[in-house]
């Protein structure tokens, strides 16, 4: 395993381009096991999540290459229903397969998703989801085996928001037999992605709000042209608040800046300079960090997957902020590393109080799930002295070339074997 040496405390300044979203790639990739054709995405994202995805898609009997962030796909001959577990307990999102392979061979079995440093991460409302659209679900040997029980499609209110219990009940539903409407449903701008796929292909898929309504088709047409993942808003996200930390000035090249307005609310909030344009945005850090409260709620509130990260900039700021964790039960597990820097956290339930320091000194951290780790590495850079964080693997996970994208902007960070 390798770990992440930072010598922190250089100023950061210079022009980085975000990749594509992993959010994004991920569903829109599980959804070519739907109908047997030949796909072709651009702007993929070349992280360890999508080569598992790719993985588990040729397990299933597709074939694909990878390259130069190109991604050509056959599933022609997908055959095997079976998600198994070695691929699954690395990546949760393994569970989008799911939805495909039902509308496709009318079932599936899934090793059962495990939790992971963010919490149990339940499927109860995936299963629900299915079961309202006629597909019923036992549990056998840790896996989930799902299959028809006559004609699919019908209405399902989620009980609580989920972004991949979204998408893989609109991939159950493209080809039921009758129409389905989703209520309830996430808003987070890469399940629209993923409906936007859909519909090149044929699907006929409206949205209103977070009601979905899915009208069935027999099935898909051939790709007309090859399709472009939307920009990561995570990651951009994550460069955005590494920015906030004085002296630093950063611009993002190839962003979407209008699923950027919740972030750049906070970035304004703390003091910073933010000059937007339709695909590029530049943030220049104010002289001091100004402390802000704020909650993580699903899209359009604030992501929760940017919560680490906003609070490796707060630990800094000129006084006391707090951060309400709204969406996922357990996902403060970073707070305790950042405590090794001289970070003043307090955890009260689900919100993390947070007294701003002079300064941070680097120490010896272990990264714990994707988000968290950014956060340390974010944190390790505005610390003073050197920083190496164990377990960066996590990072790899959802982050294309991080070493060398902050090399660009003048980080002294580099790799050694743990
Ligand atoms: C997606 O995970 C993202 N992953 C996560 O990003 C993101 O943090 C999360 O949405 C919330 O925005 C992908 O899109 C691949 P949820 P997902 O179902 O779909 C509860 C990253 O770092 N819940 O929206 O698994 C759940 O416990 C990852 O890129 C149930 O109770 O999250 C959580 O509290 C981390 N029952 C809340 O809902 C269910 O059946 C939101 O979870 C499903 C979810």
């Amino acid at each position: 395993m390798e770990k992440i040496i930072i010598d922190g405390g250089s100023p950061l300044k210079g022009k980085v381009k975000i990749s594509g979203s992993k959010n994004a790639a991920l569903p829109i990739l599980a959804a070519t096991a739907l109908y047997g054709n030949k796909y072709i995405f651009e702007n993929v994202p070349n992280i360890q999540d999508v080569r598992t995805m790719l993985e588990l898609l040729k397990i299933l009997g597709a074939k694909y290459e990878f390259n130069k962030n190109k991604v050509t796909l056959d599933t022609v001959n997908i055959k095997n229903h079976e998600a198994p577990y070695d691929l699954v307990k690395t990546m949760r999102a393994s569970v989008l397969i799911w939805g495909s392979l039902l509308s496709r061979l009318g079932k599936a079995k899934i090793s059962f998703p495990g939790g992971c440093a963010i919490g149990d991460r339940p499927v109860d409302q995936h299963l629900a989801g299915f079961e309202s659209i006629g597909y019923k679900t036992i549990i056998k040997a840790g896996y989930l085996e799902s299959s028809t029980t006559g004609p699919t499609g019908g209405n399902f209110k989620f009980q609580i928001k989920s972004v991949t219990g979204t998408e893989n009940l609109i991939l159950a539903s493209v080809l039921a037999n009758k129409k389905t409407i989703l209520e309830n449903c996430s808003m987070e701008p890469e399940v629209d992605d993923l409906i936007n796929f859909l519909k090149t292909l044929g699907a006929k898929i409206n949205r209103s709000k977070e009601k979905i309504i899915i009208t069935p088709v027999s099935k898909l047409k051939k790709q007309k042209k090859i399709y472009r993942i939307i920009p990561d808003r995570i990651e951009a996200g994550t460069f955005m608040y590494l920015a906030c930390v004085p002296p630093n000035e950063i611009t993002l090249t190839g962003v979407e800046t209008k699923d950027l307005e919740e972030v750049v609310s906070t970035v304004k909030k703390i003091g910073a300079c933010v000059k937007t344009k339709k695909t590029s945005i530049k943030i220049t850090a104010p002289k001091e960090i100004l402390p802000i409260k704020i909650e993580t709620k699903p899209h359009p509130g604030f992501p929760t997957d940017l919560q680490a990260q906003l609070m490796a900039v707060l630990v800094l700021a000129k006084g006391s902020s707090e951060i309400k964790e709204g969406v996922f039960p357990n996902r403060f597990i970073h707070v305790a590393e950042l405590r090794k820097l001289g970070a003043k956290i307090g955890i009260e339930e689900n919100t993390a109080k947070i007294k701003g320091v002079e300064k941070l000194a680097g120490a010896k951290m272990q990264a714990s799930d994707l988000r968290a780790s950014a956060g340390l590495v974010l944190a390790a850079l505005s610390s003073s002295g050197e920083s190496q964080i164990y377990r960066i693997y996590h990072l790899d996970r959802g982050y294309e070339g991080i070493d060398d994208k902050l090399k660009l902007v003048g980080a002294k960070i580099w790799r050694e074997k743990e």
